[in-house]
């Protein structure tokens, strides 16, 4: 199967923060593998702008070694790393004061799509925005990037949005949650929408419960600092696992365009009833011989703040009243493994006996590794002696049902930026949408610091505290096994 490469229309891009890690990572490396896949027309360019005294030559190079560190296969080919070069250009700017803003008008071109990436810490929005405007660099169809964090709860993603709003239309705004850039995030909504298999089904009739697993090996590392002042809760469950839950949940849009789509994730958000303590399980990985704590990572030998949360929430609404849907994310877990997992109610009655009832069918969407879907469904087990049911996996394996380019199609970073050159905001975040998603993360936060709660500790390398198998069990239900 050949990718089919949508073109985009020349550009040039600004990424603020252009020496910083996303940068480095993701975003230049997202940039050049689109470069390599002919999604850069030529005369577009790509200008970094940061505090560091670099020239456009040196700052090339810095680029070129991340490009070759985190780029891919596709960073082997120096060739063409040296023809992206030589579209990246650098200006040292000082984002508080005027030097460098002069320069870089000098350099947006006003005839190209222009976008600029704020790839800096929030409290620089503002003065970005305001000299860009001040030196009119930006314009009425300018695009801007923004990151998460937005916001640490609900009036501080109301001021950057109000930041934001002072110079910017919504529709100029880019508002990056990387989870929808995910190739099967999407394909879960080309399942749902593009098959009328399941949506008869997908409704609280026949759905018993949805898992939601966001599970991973790294601990907070070097990000100690800033994770200890998030969590779990606010670093994955306000923005990921909630955009997840809302292409889970949402009614059918009446068209795939941004309003559309976006319309009905918040009316998702908005009918989340409110968790209740019993229903929130937190932890935190201890040390091993080898490895430090979540305590010795963060810095503070007395944090409360939790690396793992499992929860239970309720969806108050028509389709969903009496459906549980059950989300868990934690560091140091026992593998890389993210997965949705709708599980359908037992059949009406059991005509073959009462093994019948013990079989459910699953519909396991893979996101990370070995993106893909799988269905269970109950047959007879093979040979004779009576009416045995076994469970057997419906497998589609991306990579294995659409050829191994797939493994390697772009990446979420890719296929966002190149939205953001597009001018199709589908798949971000809008202000109202990040707002109703703290409105319903600020009380459970606020509740968890009230009961002064500790978060309960896990080993390393385990599925997180036992309290989390325990909200499920409590329901008669369990937690699928964490594995890749
Ligand atoms: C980030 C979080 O947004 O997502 C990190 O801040 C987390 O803590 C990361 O590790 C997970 O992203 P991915 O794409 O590796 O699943």
């Amino acid at each position: 199967m050949v990718s089919r490469v949508i073109p985009v229309d020349s550009f040039d891009l600004v990424v603020f923060g252009g020496t910083g890690d996303l940068a480095r990572r993701k975003i230049f490396p997202a940039l050049y593998r689109r470069y390599v896949a002919c999604q850069m027309p030529e005369d577009s360019c790509v200008i970094g702008a940061a505090r560091t005294d670099y020239d456009t030559a040196e700052y090339r190079k810095v680029i070129g070694d991340a490009i070759r560190e985190f780029g891919g296969s596709a960073a082997k080919e120096d060739k063409k790393l040296k023809e992206f070069l030589a579209r990246v250009h650098y200006v040292k700017i000082d984002a508080k004061g005027s030097d460098g803003w002069s320069d870089l008008a000098g350099m947006v071109r006003k005839d190209l799509v222009n976008a600029f990436y704020f790839s800096v810490a929030p409290g620089l929005f503002a003065p970005l925005a305001e000299r860009l405007h001040e030196h009119n660099i930006a314009s009425q169809t300018s695009r801007i990037v923004v990151e998460k964090p937005f916001g640490r709860d609900l009036d501080s993603a109301k001021d950057l949005n109000g930041i934001l709003a002072r110079h910017f239309d919504e529709q100029q705004i880019y508002r990056i949650d990387h989870y929808l850039g995910k190739e099967t995030v999407q394909n879960l909504m080309a399942v749902r929408f593009g098959n009328i298999l399941f949506e008869p089904l997908w409704n609280s009739q026949y759905v018993d419960h949805i898992q939601i697993t966001v599970a991973e090996t790294v601990g907070v590392g070097g990000r100690g600092g800033y994770y200890d002042k998030s969590g779990a809760m606010r670093d994955m469950i306000q923005n990921h696992l909630m955009q997840l839950l809302c292409l889970i949940a949402m009614e059918p849009p009446s068209r795939f365009d941004p309003n559309g789509v976006r319309d009905e994730k918040v009316k998702v958000i908005k009918a989340l009833e409110p968790v209740v303590p019993h229903h929130i399980v937190r932890g935190q990985y201890e040390a091993t011989k080898t490895q430090p704590s979540y305590r010795d990572d963060a810095g503070d030998p007395k944090s409360r703040t939790e690396s793992f949360v499992a929860l239970k929430c309720n969806i108050s609404n028509w389709r969903w009243a009496g459906t549980p849907f059950y989300l868990r994310t934690g560091k140091k877990l026992k593998a890389r493994a993210s997965e949705i997992a709708v599980v359908f109610k037992d059949a009406p009655h059991a005509i073959f006996g009462q093994e019948a009832g013990r079989h459910r069918n699953i519909l396991v969407i893979r996101l990370q590794p070995n993106e893909g879907m799988t269905l269970g469904v109950t047959i007879k087990e093979p040979g004779p002696g009576g009416m045995r049911l076994i469970d057997v996996p419906l497998d589609m394996t991306f990579a294995e049902a659409l050829g191994p380019e797939v493994a390697d199609a772009a990446d979420a970073y890719e296929r966002l930026i190149m939205d953001v050159i597009r001018g199709d905001q589908t798949l971000f975040m809008r202000g109202d949408e990040v707002e109703a998603a703290w409105k319903w993360t600020d009380p459970v936060v606020q509740g968890i610091t009230d009961r002064h709660d500790v978060p309960k500790p896990y080993r390393v390398g385990s599925t997180g505290p036992d309290d989390a198998n325990l909200l499920m069990k409590r329901d008669g239900r369990e937690w699928r096994e964490i594995r890749e």
